[in-house]
């Protein structure tokens, strides 16, 4: 590893822990994208789709895939407003302040805002194995249905680890779903990264 990348990276680490001083969110949060490969995988498959108008993602933390993903909207959406006051504050010292972060507690929050109810993009990662499967598949379905544009996919995760409340199984969360699965990548802790779509 270069002294440039150490350097990088440890000055990432010490801006989020400043940060979570201000803003008092998880210290899951200080863990800075370079050292998250999901995420950064997730960015640059949204980055190469042809069509990039609309994007949510739910659960979005302090941003950084939101933040980095390159559609011409995009809502950030978290149950955690501390984290989201970040957000909006890392974006707006990066001069993205057309994203739009909102609070919404998944399953009730529905995700249409503002007249906006299709999304090319609906990212749900690297919290769902918090929901039980039936709720999630219920959930996962209605937004395929409702939610997604023409050319609309769903990115979603799941783990296969005994630490992790839920191990989903993707077969089983989209069975009955005239959608096509993709990988989108495979990562420790046997996570692997889906794209569901209705191609
Ligand atoms: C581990 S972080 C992942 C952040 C981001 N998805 C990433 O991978 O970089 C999980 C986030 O999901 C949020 N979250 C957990 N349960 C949620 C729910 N039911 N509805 C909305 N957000 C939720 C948490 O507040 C937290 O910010």
């Amino acid at each position: 590893m270069t002294i440039f990348f150490r350097a990088r990276r440890f000055s990432a680490k010490v801006f989020r822990r400043t940060l979570r001083l201000f803003f008092g969110f998880d210290r899951w949060h200080t863990a800075p994208l370079c050292k998250r490969p999901y995420a950064q995988g997730i960015i640059a498959f949204c980055n190469r789709q042809p069509v990039r108008n609309s994007y949510i993602e739910i659960g979005c933390g302090l941003g950084d895939i939101t933040r980095n993903v390159r559609y011409r909207r995009r809502h950030g959406c978290d149950i955690d407003r501390h984290v989201l006051n970040a957000a909006r504050f890392v974006a707006y010292l990066q001069f993205q302040r057309n994203i739009i972060f909102r609070q919404f507690s998944f399953p009730e929050t529905p995700v249409e805002y503002n007249n906006e109810h299709k999304f090319d993009c609906i990212v749900l990662v690297n919290w769902i194995h918090l929901i039980p499967p039936d709720v999630l598949k219920a959930n996962i379905e209605k937004y395929f249905r409702e939610n997604l544009t023409g050319n609309g996919m769903i990115i979603i995760d799941t783990v296969q680890d005994a630490e992790y409340r839920y191990n989903h199984d993707i077969k089983y969360l989209t069975s009955g779903l005239p959608c096509t699965i993709e990988k989108v990548g495979a990562y420790c802790r046997q996570r692997e990264v889906w794209a569901i779509s209705n191609q």
